[in-house]
């Protein structure tokens, strides 16, 4: 028994007197061990609107790597003010961006309202102020869609094409309930029916209306999704 005891023992000594010995300068930790590359995002802010998103859809704080997919996320529930404070734990090395986003069931990001890159990384927390944010799905749609795709030729004052204001604060009043000046007898976006309104059959991509001016290169079928199951859930402002 003794002599076994000895054999265990010896190496373990070995190894404890060839240990560097304190003087000997700063021993870093995360040079000997395996490097821990985990961080935390932090989200500040005041958000609204994201209660307007169909369940499908998600408001969240969400990493991204260099794909449109988030390798983890949270969901932002602001509080009756508006107010959030969320963190996100346990971020890998991959990790590039951090964003208040709206993503699917898939994590696929569908838009981001901010983004904060890693660089800005502080220590083991990334900090990402968002201000104030209208998170909103119709507020959504006008920056990502009507801005930045139709406002050029659906413009205000005499420049509306087909007699339709697309620009902010006007867009919504011309577009639900309001009769087609294109096509008889329909309504533009008739809430809680998307195959029924003109919205969405102008932007198909196969021609149904038959109009002089096409619409259905210009949106991507995301994109067309989003409409859809905007006027689908009720068509709120
Ligand atoms: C190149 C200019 C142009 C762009 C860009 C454009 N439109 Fe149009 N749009 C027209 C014209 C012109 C009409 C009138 C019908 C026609 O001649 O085809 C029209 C008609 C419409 C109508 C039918 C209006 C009614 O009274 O029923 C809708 C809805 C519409 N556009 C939505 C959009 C949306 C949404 C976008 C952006 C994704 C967009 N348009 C981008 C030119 C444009």
């Amino acid at each position: 028994m003794k002599t076994k005891k000895h054999l265990i023992l010896l190496p373990l000594a070995a190894a404890l007197l060839a240990l560097p010995a304190c003087d000997d300068g700063p021993v870093g930790r995360a040079e000997s061990g395996p490097t821990y590359s985990g961080f935390t995002a932090k989200l500040t802010g005041t958000v609204s609107g994201t209660g307007s998103w169909p369940e499908y859809y998600q408001v969240v704080l969400a990493g991204f790597d260099d794909t449109e997919y988030a390798t983890a996320q949270a969901t932002v529930s602001p509080d009756a003010a508006g107010r959030v404070s969320r963190t996100l734990p346990n971020l890998g090395s991959t990790v590039q961006t951090v964003e208040l986003c709206v993503t699917n069931p898939l994590r696929r990001r569908i838009v981001s309202f901010r983004s904060v890159p890693v660089s800005e990384l502080r220590g083991d927390t990334l900090y990402l102020d968002a201000g104030a944010v209208d998170a909103g799905m119709y507020a959504t749609l006008q920056r990502e869609v009507f801005d930045k795709r139709c406002a050029h030729c659906h413009g205000g004052a005499g420049t509306a094409a087909g007699g339709l204001d697309l620009t902010e604060g006007r867009s919504y009043a011309a577009l639900v309930g309001q009769p087609s000046l294109s096509v008889p007898d329909s309504t533009r976006v008739l809430p809680g029916n998307a195959a029924a309104s003109i919205l969405h059959q102008i932007l198909l991509p196969e021609e149904v209306l038959g109009l002089p001016v096409t619409h259905g290169d210009l949106l991507s079928s995301t994109e067309r999704r989003l409409i859809d199951e905007w006027i689908d859930a009720g068509a709120r402002e």
